[in-house]
């Protein structure tokens, strides 16, 4: 018993102290193994045993262009972050914006979109940040959302979720006034919803970029060259294009 326990605080102890792989030592094994969430559309969605969405679509780009193959690895989005420090994967694109406390925990590449947190709510319901004033909000666990809508001055009751599609469930179901996401998300569900529910403000802007161990400048070093051959090729331009109708791409 007691020799089980030691072994297993062991390799906890390894695991995290380990190194990340290099980009020398991923080049040579021919393969990046790239980690998302599968959740978030239009951005990284698993349909049936398939991954697509524009995040999925843009690392095979930066992978083809790296020379190497993609080994894909899901995650629930709360646990990303913390299994690249793990070295369970070479880097994470989840649609993580840039925040101050996230880049104590890991280091971010050049942004690989620039995007925003807006509200969607019921006709009638909240549709400013003043309005929200007394109101339930679902987010996704984890998320800027829920740490810029705690901002928000006398905002009512802010419920978590796991995913952002169980957020969006919620609202739909009555269970909240409002959902705070991703824009372009928004955007989609109002489509999807057909008048049921409406686009509100703005809350916050925010560059959304992929993430490596930190330390892990080789690779960061590659993956950003990458990302700027696709910026300035047409590949990003083609991939953005076929999700949201327009370059998504920060300026
Ligand atoms: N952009 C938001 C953030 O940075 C939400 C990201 C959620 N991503 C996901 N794959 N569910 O926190």
């Amino acid at each position: 018993m007691k020799k089980t326990v030691l072994t297993i605080a062991a390799l906890t102890l390894l695991a995290t102290t380990a190194q990340a792989r290099t980009w020398d030592e991923i080049k040579q094994s021919g393969t990046i193994k790239i980690a998302t969430e599968g959740a978030f559309p239009p951005f990284n969605i698993l349909e049936g045993k398939k991954l697509t969405g524009f995040e999925v679509e843009l690392a095979e780009n930066l992978a083809k262009e790296l020379g190497l193959k993609v080994q894909w690895v899901t995650q629930p989005f709360d646990n990303l972050l913390i299994g690249l420090q793990q070295n369970r994967y070479d880097f994470v694109i989840a649609s993580h914006g840039i925040t101050p406390q996230r880049a104590k925990a890991v280091d971010f590449s050049n942004p690989h979109y620039c995007t925003g947190g807006a509200i969607v709510a019921k006709p009638g319901g909240p549709l400013t940040a003043a309005d929200l004033a007394g109101k339930s909000v679902a987010v996704q666990v984890g998320t800027t959302y829920l740490e810029n809508v705690r901002k928000v001055s006398g905002v009512g009751d802010v419920k978590t979720f796991p995913k952002d599609t169980d957020a969006q469930a919620a609202l739909m179901a009555g269970r909240v006034d409002a959902w705070v996401g991703d824009k372009f998300t928004g955007l989609d569900l109002v489509k999807a919803q057909k008048g049921k529910v409406k686009a509100g403000a703005l809350l916050f802007n925010e560059r959304i970029a992929m993430a490596v161990k930190k330390g892990n400048s080789s690779l960061l070093k590659e993956l950003n060259s990458a990302l700027d051959k696709s910026l300035n090729n047409g590949s990003y331009a083609k991939i953005s294009s076929k999700y949201f109708g327009e370059d998504v791409r920060c300026r």
